[in-house]
């Protein structure tokens, strides 16, 4: 039995016109939904239990870039989930953090983050999660991250919510930008923080605070679920933001990059906030920008 079976679409639920438009378009039906999120929600609870498993034990780490760990708990969550996702979706496209998908040419592709705070998983600190989301031509449709620590489930389908376990989540209503919580992370990879320590360095004067806690997955949960009012980071993977940006979405958040285009889940950079606080962030990140004579993103 999947506990969780409430996160897919309520009986009775109105569509909006945009999952009307999604849903002509597209000849995936509420079953294939509901099939892919109860087969994340039961493969992802079963990672989180390996990765329990290897948590604080010895490990085997290399490096894949210098500060760029990867575990044999990484490997073996990835394999576990690989070999679900292809028995219950042979035709399904995969494309897995360590290297383990595999394409199909397929309509539907899972994004899959084996271990999602690797970095923290290594030095025994409890902040990490496993994430899948399956996209349907290049739209996310279902979500799943799961933190094994505090045994915490998100959830989310397209049109019908996100879910903490089975508790409904809204993003927060806090409107004033001096009294946010917000959250970032940096790629464990890349050698020019600059920019983003500069946004740091002005939200920390601007907000209540800010956290970089090491689970960008988490990071966007925290969003949906109020605990956050607003996200940022520069450089993320499509399998680290699938999940939780419908998650974010789903719990009436908004979602784009961090000058306001179009949120894009092969692109770089990415800004969730509660979409009240949105212009104000924007704003901020735009002046520092400015101030750099424009010099784009990058990394
Ligand atoms: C990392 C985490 C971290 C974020 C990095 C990601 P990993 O993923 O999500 O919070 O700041 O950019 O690479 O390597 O632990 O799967
Ligand atoms: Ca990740
Ligand atoms: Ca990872």
């Amino acid at each position: 039995m999947i506990p969780q079976r409430r996160a897919c679409r309520p009986k009775g639920r109105r569509y909006t016109t945009r999952d009307k438009g999604l849903m002509e378009r597209s000849p995936y039906s509420d079953m294939t939904m509901e099939s892919c999120l109860n087969t994340a929600i039961e493969v992802a609870r079963e990672a989180g239990g390996l990765l329990l498993q290897h948590f604080r034990q010895p490990l085997e780490i290399t490096y894949k870039r210098r500060s760029d760990l990867v575990t044999e708990a990484d490997r073996r969550s990835e394999t576990l989930i690989v070999e679900r996702l292809r028995s219950h979706f042979p035709d399904h496209a995969i494309v897995a953090e360590e290297g383990g998908g595999q394409e199909t040419g397929s309509d539907y592709c899972w994004y899959v983050d084996p271990l999602d705070g690797t970095t923290n998983f290594a030095h025994g600190f409890p902040v990490f999660s496993v994430t899948l989301g399956v996209a349907y031509r290049g739209e996310v449709v279902a979500g799943v991250v799961y933190d094994p620590t505090r045994d915490e489930l998100f959830t989310a389908e397209r049109g019908a919510g996100a879910f903490l376990n089975s508790q409904r989540l809204h993003v927060s209503n806090n409107g004033d930008l001096a009294e946010c919580l917000v959250a970032t992370g940096f790629p464990p990879f890349a050698t020019n923080h600059d920019l983003n320590v500069e946004f740091y360095f002005r939200f920390t004067q601007l907000t209540h605070g800010i956290r970089r806690a090491g689970s960008a997955a988490l990071d966007l949960c925290s969003v949906a679920a109020g605990r956050f009012d607003g996200f940022w980071e520069l450089k993320l993977n499509p399998w680290d933001k699938a999940a939780g940006t419908l998650l974010v979405a789903e719990a009436g958040g908004l979602v784009t990059g961090i000058t306001g285009k179009p949120f894009n889940l092969l692109g770089d950079d990415i800004f969730a906030s509660n979409g009240l606080v949105h212009d104000q962030m924007l704003r901020v990140f735009s002046e520092i920008l400015e101030q750099r004579g424009g010099s784009g993103v990058g990394r």
